[in-house]
């Protein structure tokens, strides 16, 4: 059993990837950033080393969690989006502005490390799912064949029996064996050869609405909450329900009953704890939020509070969920902030001990301007083309008009606010404004393409951009 739950831990929990092809995967979506983009790949390596060690060494490498630096809109929480599909490993992302100090109302920040084993939980589960799925169909296969070929009634009319015609009623025991089964394998072929698909059925199905759950939500006892409600359900009888619906919808369902019997959860809830204690990555976006400098009254204690309050989860500690404690001690956390006001050296010491390794995001500028509107799967300009296509209507975006918008973006990050990236975002709305109102209209006028040149963004943008009071507003 032992090794079992070590096997799955190791493809399920690690990526085998090198830091280069991780590098190169994150490079699909970010421009730039090489740094810490090569930072948190040399994490996740170590990790798949840690993994090869022998067990007592092992338990002395813990991670070097990581402090993402960098300001607004440079692409911060967009490698932990890309990161969190990359990686075969229980992922969560969370903000610390969402905590409160214990005590106060609000989440506390133990509900991290419950939601990260509920995710490990939801892996494992998956995972096991996929292992029972052939014997599932198959069970399902049976129970549809249960409905559509129900047991023929025996006759159990007493008065039959007392007048002795019982024999009529029912035909010999044999002969209706071997009709059943006759019925049974023709329906089986049928219904395998996707035959009946369409055809409607009722099916008894679970009824899995929760009439208590309101009871319970917004209970300050969070995971308390979480524990009751299912105790609450599980005590409750079954409710059952007769459903009307297609073969393929019943089997759909059927397998998926059937998968959960074959299920052993408190396998799964095991493995999942270790999966999650072993691999588990925490994003902790916003940290600078909850950086004050000095100490003051009022929200600032609570915002110190939360930094106390995380301290001991990124230290180590063993925090309880309904699946089981787990230990912090292995999980990677990865936090980031934007520093504007608060600097590293604002957050609690201990809690700055905690992440060695830094990393600085760089601002964006015109170049990485240029190659976020066009490089990235699913660029932004990519991104309006296709929009747009839908109505009909080809964009097409000339390089200068392209280098213009990249330029006008640094410009006004420079004079107003850097918002990084994000500018790019109110610029093309501004500078599609138009053509998005109007598309329907062109393409109905027989005008099926656009060209955007640069004079054209010139003539939708550059009086705005220029005027520091008129782009503070609109861009
Ligand atoms: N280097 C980049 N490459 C590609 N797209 C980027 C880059 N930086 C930012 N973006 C885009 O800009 C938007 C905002 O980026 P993101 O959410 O990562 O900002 P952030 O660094 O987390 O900022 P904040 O500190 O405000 O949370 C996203 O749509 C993202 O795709
Ligand atoms: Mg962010």
């Amino acid at each position: 059993m032992a090794k079992e739950k070590k096997k799955i831990t190791q493809e399920l929990g690690v990526n085998d990837q090198t830091p280069r092809e991780i590098v190169a995967e994150l490079d699909k979506y970010i421009v730039g950033q090489d740094e810490a983009k090569k930072s948190v790949a040399i994490a996740l390596r170590n990790r798949w080393r840690s993994h090869k060690l022998p067990d007592e060494m092992r338990d002395d490498v813990i991670p070097k969690n990581i402090l993402m630096i960098g300001s607004t809109g440079v692409g911060k929480t967009e490698i932990a989006r890309r990161l969190a599909r990359l990686v075969k490993a229980p992922f969560i992302k969370v903000e610390a502005t969402k905590f409160t100090e214990v005590g106060y109302v609000g989440r506390d920040v133990e509900s991290i490390i419950r939601d990260l084993a509920q995710t490990a939980v939801r892996m494992v589960r998956k995972q096991r799912t996929e292992e029972v799925k052939e014997k599932a169909a198959a069970n399902a296969i049976e129970r549809l064949l249960d409905v559509l070929v129900p047991e023929p009634k025996r006759s159990q009319n007493p008065l039959g029996k007392l007048f002795g015609n019982a024999e009529v009623d029912a035909p010999p025991p044999e002969e209706e064996d071997t009709s059943k089964k006759h019925g049974r394998e023709f329906i089986r072929k049928r219904l395998l050869a996707g035959k009946m698909e369409e055809q409607v059925i009722e099916l008894e199905v679970a009824d899995h609405a929760k009439p208590m759950v309101g009871m319970f939500s917004g209970s300050s006892l969070e995971g308390m909450g979480d524990n009751l409600q299912d105790m609450v359900s599980s005590l409750m009888p079954k409710r059952m329900r007769k459903r009307k619906v297609t073969v393929a919808t019943a089997r759909k369902i059927l397998e998926q009953e059937e998968a959960e019997k074959l299920i052993d959860m408190e396998e799964v809830s095991e493995t999942a704890v270790e999966l999650a204690e072993r691999s588990g990555i925490v994003f902790l976006d916003e940290i600078d939020k909850v950086a004050v400098k000095g100490s003051s009254s009022g929200p600032d204690v609570s915002r110190e509070g939360v930094q106390r309050d995380i301290l001991p989860i990124v230290e180590g500690s063993t925090v309880m969920t309904k699946y089981g404690p787990v230990k912090t001690d292995y999980i990677l956390f990865i936090a980031a902030g934007a520093f504007h006001t608060a600097k590293p050296s604002d957050l609690i010491p201990e809690l700055q001990g905690r992440f060695p390794i830094r990393v600085e995001l760089k601002s964006l500028l015109k170049a990485d301007f240029e190659k976020i509107l066009t490089e990235p799967q699913n660029a932004l300009l990519k991104q309006y083309k296709a929009l747009l296509q839908t109505e009909g209507l080809e964009l097409e975006f000339q390089a200068d008009a392209i280098e213009h918008i990249a330029e006008l973006a640094e410009h006004v990050n420079e004079q107003s606010e850097d918002i990084g990236a994000r500018r790019l975002h109110t610029l093309l709305e501004k500078l599609l404004e138009q053509i998005s109102f109007e598309a329907p209209d062109m393409v109905k006028d027989g005008k099926t393409e656009v060209v955007i040149d640069a004079a054209y963004v010139d003539e939708r943008l550059k009086d705005i951009a220029k005027n520091k009071d008129l782009s503070q507003f609109i861009l």
